[in-house]
């Protein structure tokens, strides 16, 4: 695990002005000797960042490259919180797995995963500087039984964080912790539950969402996109993250108090599994049949082809061509 280094995310900005830069004025600009600045760049360079070199001339970075700003970050999220920035982890969830519980909530955000993780066990891409990878842990007045439809607020949390960045059509939830932007994934959650003493309960909710990426390098086995694809352009992540971490603390806070029941008929409005023919996978079975919803628990309703209607707390629903 690597903290934020401030000076990483300034030599970033400094390169990235379209010119070539040398070590010495590197290490002038940012009080660091020239050998300082090597390993960084390097450093950079192993992150996967196209740095570009030119000997005699020095250092560029072209493509568009941001970094998170915890300053500016901290001071706009008026919610109370603690935010962690780190440059690289294995997993913001295995990290605040790590940590000791606390009723303030606990985030962590880092710019690069080098074994980031998704449901199923799957691998989540997770590359330097360019997406969302945020954990959050969070301690419910709810016993651990009582989270259900945990994954589905989430959902829509993030939901609401992508409406307000202008994304209006063709954005919908997928049961039960996916949102997509026509049939490609932006964005995805990974809970982690632990019961807690006095019926508390806490989660660590981890959201990967795909921001700045234009290509996998071919690693996504999903049907993907970004908010730059969708958009056409770069898009800030400091003022993503403020009002991402900003929904979510709202809509937790609600789902605390309300349970999923308050939060049902926002999710019928954004489902895009209602009224299809969808396929459930668990570990045990595939199980194929018509969605008519959720219930109360959030669990998916599918009517099966003897018109009996089957709820399904788990799984990954596929829908039919
Ligand atoms: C999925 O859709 O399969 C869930 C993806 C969750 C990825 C996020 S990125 C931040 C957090 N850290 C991880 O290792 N995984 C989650």
């Amino acid at each position: 695990m690597r903290k934020f280094n401030p000076k990483l995310a300034k030599l970033i900005s400094l390169l990235s002005d379209n010119q070539f830069h040398d070590g010495d004025a590197l290490g002038e600009s940012l009080q660091m000797t020239r050998s300082a600045v090597w390993k960084m760049i390097k450093k950079l360079q192993q992150y996967g960042v196209a740095i570009e070199s030119v000997k005699g001339k020095g250092y560029v970075i072209r493509e568009q490259l941001t970094l998170l700003n915890p300053e500016i970050i901290s001071q706009h999220v008026q919610r109370e919180c603690e935010i962690r920035f780190l440059e690289s982890v294995s997993s913001t969830n295995a990290y605040l797995k790590k940590i000791l519980s606390s009723s303030t909530p606990i985030i962590c955000l880092a710019e690069h995963q080098t074994q980031g993780v998704g449901r199923f066990n799957r691998k989540w891409y997770s590359p330097f500087g360019r997406n969302i990878y945020l954990s959050l842990r969070y301690q419910f007045h709810k016993d651990i039984s009582e989270l259900a439809g945990l994954s589905l607020v989430v959902s829509l949390a993030i939901l609401q964080t992508i409406k307000q960045l202008g994304v209006q059509q063709g954005i919908w939830v997928k049961w039960p912790n996916d949102v997509l932007f026509e049939q490609a994934k932006l964005s995805g959650t990974l809970i982690e539950v632990q019961a807690e003493s006095h019926g508390t309960s806490t989660a660590i909710i981890g959201i990967g969402m795909n921001v700045n990426t234009l290509s996998d390098d071919n690693q996504i086995t999903q049907l993907w996109t970004s908010l730059q694809k969708i958009l056409g352009k770069y898009i800030d992540r400091n003022h993503l993250t403020i009002i991402l971490i900003t929904n979510i603390l709202d809509y937790l806070a609600r789902y605390d108090q309300q349970g999923f029941n308050a939060f049902k008929d926002e999710w019928s409005q954004a489902d895009c599994l209602t009224g299809k023919h969808v396929a459930i996978n668990n570990a045990h079975h595939r199980i194929a049949g018509k969605v008519t919803g959720v219930n109360d628990l959030g669990h998916l309703l599918m009517r099966l082809g003897t018109g009996e209607i089957k709820a399904f707390s788990s799984g990954e629903a596929t829908i039919a061509k």
